[in-house]
């Protein structure tokens, strides 16, 4: 079915100009751009998007670097794009994602991971509303 994912290119993503690459990749595939900016996340929304690693080890870790630096948050629209993505950027642990994928070709540590997407259709109805407005998503028009 059709779906929508979100879609985060992190600090070391924008800071290493690896935001173009990214985004080739999902056009390539097939799946439409409908949301996107360039931005400081603020801590609160940080900690509201990683609400379930709250009690981790690396919570602190995880929004600090979060917050480190610009990100880039996009929404993806297509054919079973949650589960597409999540393939496209490899494992977590980009020591362990394969060549190919986006964190087996650029990511450095569990931290620096370049990439974050929805795991599912729930987390990513819940995200698309923490990111984003209703009016800054585009609505494609059949014209191809
Ligand atoms: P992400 O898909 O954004 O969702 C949660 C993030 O937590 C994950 O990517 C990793 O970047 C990060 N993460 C998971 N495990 C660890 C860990 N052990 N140490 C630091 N960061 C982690």
């Amino acid at each position: 079915a059709k779906q929508r994912t979100f879609i985060m290119a992190k600090p070391d993503a924008v800071q290493r100009n690896l935001i173009g690459e990214i985004m080739q990749r999902f056009e390539r595939k097939g799946f439409h751009l409908i949301g996107a900016k360039l931005m400081n996340v603020p801590r609160e929304l940080a900690e509201e998007h990683y609400a379930e690693h709250k009690e981790k080890p690396f919570f602190g870790e995880l929004v600090d670097f979060i917050t480190s630096g610009a990100v880039f948050a996009m929404v993806w629209e297509g054919e079973n794009v949650i589960a597409t993505a999540r393939n496209m950027m490899g494992k977590t642990n980009p020591a362990e994602a394969a060549p190919g994928t986006i964190r087996g070709d650029f990511g450095i540590s569990m931290g620096m991971n370049i990439i974050h997407g929805s795991d599912a259709p729930e987390t990513a109805e819940r995200e698309i509303k923490l990111w984003f407005k209703e009016d800054e998503l585009h609505v494609y028009e059949k014209t191809i």
